[in-house]
């Protein structure tokens, strides 16, 4: 990486987009860099994306490169309406439709087996596609105007926290991305909720901010499983390693009680982050959150990495409240931690 190295990096254009009033022309310069081959990053509703021509194999090579990522990790190809999506399949499936209906525009994204025209770099080689329509206007106009597939993981280096601004992703890759549309900070905060049609029965790969609960409402879908599996046992998704997710700092999860404990011996190196703790003291270091999931999952990442930008070494974590809403952001702090204690993250 460029910071080890001290390799001087440049940065990319950031075009400011207000996605109230598109400015045409913007997204024409993005799109037009899509269409060439190159990498935009751009915000979705969740989290900012980094994308490419889904269709094109050497630009969606590029994705694995900026990222550091493995070819072995699958990318989810945004679409501009249910049609794109689709075409991308080889059998789009009645459960599909229904919940394409149900959630779409929106933070899900379904699993099905791919159309012969994905290139197999996309789906590292699965037989599936990852398809996804995004709610974010600057996402829909810029995929429309590319009039292309856009294939985006999210806009980080590999194990990374997911960026939430366009800051965080200039911070984190650089020139590895060529422009970078800033519409501001992402209202859900946390990726988008995966369900893998192409399995009986259908289920979830990845729990988001639609919850079981709500897609059981259209379709039976078994509940996530979890990201802790045998490294042994065959993932489901390349994607549930259990590492992922993570700032520089060491991340702990710990019950009320010892968070409270540690709140007492707190020093410079060290950041909290708690929800139902009454009086944490003041200090750039200590973030309360809240009890309300959605708002939590809208500055969770952000918080993340503004510990990490202060140079904590370690971020003391209280653990989460359970329940399905809460299950997103129980996911991603069980990936992002090092440790776990007294506290039923599973
Ligand atoms: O909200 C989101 O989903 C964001 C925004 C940018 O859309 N994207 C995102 O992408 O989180 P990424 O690449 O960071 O995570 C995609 C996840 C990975 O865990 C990957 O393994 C999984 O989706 N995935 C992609 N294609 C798959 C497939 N064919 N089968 C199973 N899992 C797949
Ligand atoms: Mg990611």
């Amino acid at each position: 990486m460029s910071e080890v190295t001290g390799e001087k990096r440049q940065q990319p254009v950031v075009l400011t987009v207000d996605p109230d009033r598109l400015d045409e022309a913007v997204i024409e310069q993005a799109a037009a860099v899509l269409r060439d081959g190159g990498l935009v990053a751009f915000p979705t509703e969740t989290v900012y994306g980094l994308g490419a021509d889904a269709l094109s194999e050497e630009a969606v090579e590029k994705i694995f490169e900026a990222k550091g990522r493995p070819a072995t990790n699958p990318l989810i190809v945004h679409v501009a309406d249910i049609d794109g999506a689709r075409r991308l399949t080889n059998r789009w499936t009645e459960s599909a439709q229904k919940l394409a209906e149900s959630f779409w525009p929106g933070p899900l994204t379904l699993v099905l087996n791919k159309a012969e025209i994905v290139p197999d770099a996309v789906c590292a080689g699965l037989g599936t596609v990852a398809v996804r329509l995004p709610a974010d206007p600057v996402a829909r106009a810029l995929i429309e105007k590319a009039g292309v597939p856009v294939a985006a993981p999210s806009a980080n280096r590999y194990t990374r926290v997911s960026p939430t601004t366009a800051r965080h992703v200039v911070e984190g890759l650089g020139d590895r991305v060529e422009v970078v549309l800033d519409a501001g900070p992402t209202t859900v905060g946390v990726e988008s909720t995966l369900v893998s049609l192409a399995q009986q029965p259908p289920e979830i790969l990845r729990p988001g901010m639609i919850t079981h609960q709500q897609l059981q409402q259209v379709v039976q879908v078994r509940p996530h499983r979890g990201s802790v599996v045998d490294e042994a046992e065959a993932r489901p998704s390349p994607g549930m390693a259990k590492r992922h997710y993570s700032p520089g700092a060491t991340v702990r999860v710990v019950d009320e009680a010892a968070f409270r404990q540690a709140l007492e011996t707190s020093s410079e190196s060290r950041g909290f982050i708690g929800f139902s703790t009454g009086d944490m003291g003041d200090g750039p270091r200590r973030v309360r959150l809240s009890l309300n999931p959605e708002q939590v999952a809208r500055r969770l990442y952000a918080v993340l990495h503004r510990l990490d930008a202060v140079g904590v070494d370690e971020i003391i974590v209280e653990c989460p409240p359970e329940g399905d809403r809460w299950e997103a952001i129980r996911d991603r702090l069980r990936r992002a931690a090092a440790s776990v204690e007294d506290c039923r993250l599973e």
